[in-house]
């Protein structure tokens, strides 16, 4: 029986979101808070016997299936870094949306690096794993270690935070993606001749974090990237607009966008968001989640 294991990823939020200038590099220095939260995405990586590296998608989803994968790029940096010789087929099966906002991209690449750890008895440790994954790109060591972190540098230097209970999340996600490079470009053309300060986490937001206290999470949820994302997708302002009337605790475009996240105050309450925006007709797809969850976790090994 060939080698095969499985192993289960979630997507991200980000409550806070705090943008430097542009650096030299192309990248912009972060402060920024993640959050997992509980849509997942399953990859099963197998051993084959022909060459190289194959991708498949599980399902309606389409995913590219080439090099440009981030699940590809990391089977492949893998391979390279460790002498694998043996040929890959790696299935994926997609709930967290398509440039969604919610590094559904950069989730694959970190449960392929956690996928191979396991499958080739690699004993890597988390951070051996998450540094490997900052190779890829920025989301993709968080989603590694997933709970509720701070992103630091370009979002790649990850320490977990403490938070107490858990949040119950309202997700609007769109039927179209929006490209990361274009929003970060958005933001600096909307910002272009002010002057931007260092990039920081609030200090109100750690406090609600620590405290379990989803009123004041919900005041200090904050985006540098939303007035871009919401210039490129006008439609974003309506749905934050009614999430916030229909009594959300607060609303943010998660990351680049588009998917808009709602914090409520229960489940119950959860349950009256989702029904309150579903009807409101602003938005197709409206889901309950909560956060924060483990980052990428095998599953199975067999
Ligand atoms: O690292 P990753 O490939 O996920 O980043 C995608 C793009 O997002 C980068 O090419 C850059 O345009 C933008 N980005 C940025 N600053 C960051 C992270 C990402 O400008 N800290």
């Amino acid at each position: 029986m060939t080698n095969q294991v499985s192993v289960r990823v979630p997507g991200k939020i980000n409550l806070q979101l705090s943008v430097g200038p542009l650096q030299r590099d192309g990248y912009h220095e972060l402060a920024t808070v993640f959050q997992s939260v509980s849509l997942f995405d399953e990859l099963t990586i197998s051993e084959t016997d022909t060459d190289g590296i194959e991708i498949a998608a599980i399902g309606k989803s389409t995913i590219p299936i080439g090099g440009e994968n981030l699940a590809y790029k990391a089977a492949e940096l893998m391979c390279n870094k460790f002498d694998i010789e043996t040929g890959l087929l790696i299935k994926i099966k997609k709930e967290i949306p398509i440039a969604g906002g919610m590094a559904g991209g950069s989730a694959n690449a970190g449960a392929t690096i956690v996928g191979i750890d396991s499958l080739f008895s690699l004993g890597l440790k988390r951070d051996e794993m998450e540094r490997i994954g900052s190779e890829i790109g920025a989301d993709v060591p968080f989603t590694i270690s997933g709970g509720t972190a701070i992103g630091t540098g370009r979002g790649d230097q990850v320490t977990p935070v403490l938070s107490r209970g858990s949040y119950n999340w309202v997700l609007a996600l769109s039927t179209s993606g929006l490209s990361t490079p274009a929003v970060y470009k958005e933001c600096d053309r909307l910002r272009e001749g002010l002057d931007i300060s260092k990039p920081h986490v609030s200090d109100s937001l750690l406090q609600a974090l620590t405290h379990g206290d989803a009123k004041t999470l919900g005041k200090a949820l904050s985006n540098d990237l939303q007035a871009a994302a919401c210039s490129l997708k006008p439609a974003l302002r309506l749905i934050l607009d009614v999430g916030i009337d229909y009594g959300a605790l607060g609303g943010i475009v998660s990351g680049s966008g588009p998917t808009v996240a709602f914090l409520a105050e229960s489940e119950d309450h959860a349950l009256d968001l989702v029904v309150a925006l579903t009807s409101s007709g602003v938005v197709g797809n409206v889901i309950r989640v909560a956060g924060p969850v483990p980052g990428a976790r095998v599953i199975s090994n067999t």
